[in-house]
């Protein structure tokens, strides 16, 4: 496999996977409408990798522009990062969340019957196990039910890849259920850097600490967890994105489907990230404990001996290597990618 379509290459994950791609000797090829990113990620990428990926600026949902970038690169696998992501967007525009998730990887798997394209890695989530049952999470543990459309388009496009594996004999696909993605690429070139007041703990955290927010509400002290707040498992968007190469090469052994969770397999709580973040940096987060915040579960881990015992992979790094490189990339760049 040498040619590798990245649909939202230019992404949190996406870039960072990209970076990834191209030390394993991959050629990406990146189609991303800049819905949720900026251009500037490929100048950032061209300094970290020596080399400008290829780019488109089309939506995965437009088949015909989409036709055009199948027709000029021979490509021999996809991962499919693209899709909207934000759990309280998904509340008041599900339809928004349905098109552009469910209808972008309909699209895709239309061309790759065109095209005769076998292999497709997909971002799927840990919100597909909905509120678990048990812990650590395993990947026969149900799915479904999910707090959010959002979670209910991951759950749909599961299903949609697995009737396709079903009924394409040739067809490799990985889904890989990520759990909760934090830190940076360490150049601090490139990171996450929401739209808005951030949802998510560490761009919030970032932000407290670069000044551009006063304050975080730890949401819930009162879970029964060791310090009360709530539990999830963090890993360093480096190794995700190591996990994506280690799917490539699992595909490569035609394996048909696959499923992996990709996470640490420990929970960390709220209130350890902050103080972990604190203790990374040496500086403090000015934080309140608040009221819980609808729809949280209280503890989300996975068990991820599967990737391992499968593919080899196992994340690496620390919640104080993410903390500090998460930091770096927010202090270097307080605005993001923009001036
Ligand atoms: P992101 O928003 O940074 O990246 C997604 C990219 O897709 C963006 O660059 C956006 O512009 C692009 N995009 C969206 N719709 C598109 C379309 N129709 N056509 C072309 N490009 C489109 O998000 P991320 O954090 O990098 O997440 C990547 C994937 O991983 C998403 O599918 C997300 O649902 C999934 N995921 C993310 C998390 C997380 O916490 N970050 C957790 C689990 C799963
Ligand atoms: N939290 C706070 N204060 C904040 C933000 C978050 O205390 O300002 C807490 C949350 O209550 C939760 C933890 O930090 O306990 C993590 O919250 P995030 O919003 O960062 O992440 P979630 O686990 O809620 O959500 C993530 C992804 C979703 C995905 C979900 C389920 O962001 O896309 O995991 O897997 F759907």
């Amino acid at each position: 496999m040498g040619k590798i379509l990245v649909t939202g290459g230019t992404g949190y994950i996406g870039s960072h996977t990209v970076v990834e791609l191209i030390k394993n000797g991959y050629d990406p090829v990146i189609v991303d409408n800049l819905c949720n990113s900026k251009i500037e990620v490929l100048n950032r990428l061209e300094t970290i990798c020596g080399v400008r990926p290829k780019f488109y600026q089309i939506s995965v949902q437009d088949k015909e522009a989409m036709r055009q970038v199948f027709e000029e690169n021979e490509i021999d696998a996809i991962i499919h990062f693209a899709g909207l992501k934000s759990v309280g967007e998904s509340v008041l525009y599900p339809e928004k969340y349905y098109s552009n998730n469910v209808g972008s990887s309909k699209v895709l798997l239309e061309l790759m019957d065109e095209y005769r394209v076998h292999n497709i890695v997909f971002s799927s989530s840990a919100t597909v196990y909905g509120v678990p049952e048990r812990m650590p999470i395993v990947e026969s543990d149900p799915i479904g039910n999910c707090s959010s459309p959002y979670g209910d388009t991951k759950y749909q496009i599961e299903l949609l890849l697995m009737d396709y594996a079903k009924t394409h004999e040739d067809a490799n696909v990985a889904i890989l259920r990520y759990f909760n993605p934090i830190g940076a690429h360490p150049s601090g070139l490139i990171g996450e850097y929401p739209t808005g007041i951030p949802n998510n703990l560490m761009p919030y955290i970032t932000q407290v600490a670069v000044g551009t927010l006063e304050c975080l509400t730890v949401f819930g002290g009162d879970y029964d967890t060791r310090d009360g707040s709530c539990i999830r498992d963090y890993i360093h968007v480096c190794d995700l994105a190591e996990g994506h190469v280690y799917a490539l090469h699992k595909l490569e052994t035609k394996p048909g489907l696959v499923i992996y969770n990709l996470g640490t397999g420990r929970g960390t709580t709220v209130l350890e990230l902050v103080h972990a973040f604190e203790e990374a940096n040496n500086m403090k987060i000015n934080y309140k404990v608040g009221a819980r915040r609808d729809g949280d579960v209280p503890e989300n881990y996975a068990n991820c001996d599967k990737a391992y015992k499968e593919m080899g992979w196992k994340a690496t790094r620390t919640i104080k290597d993410a903390c500090r490189d998460s930091w770096n990339w927010q202090s270097k760049n307080p605005h993001g990618y923009d001036k």
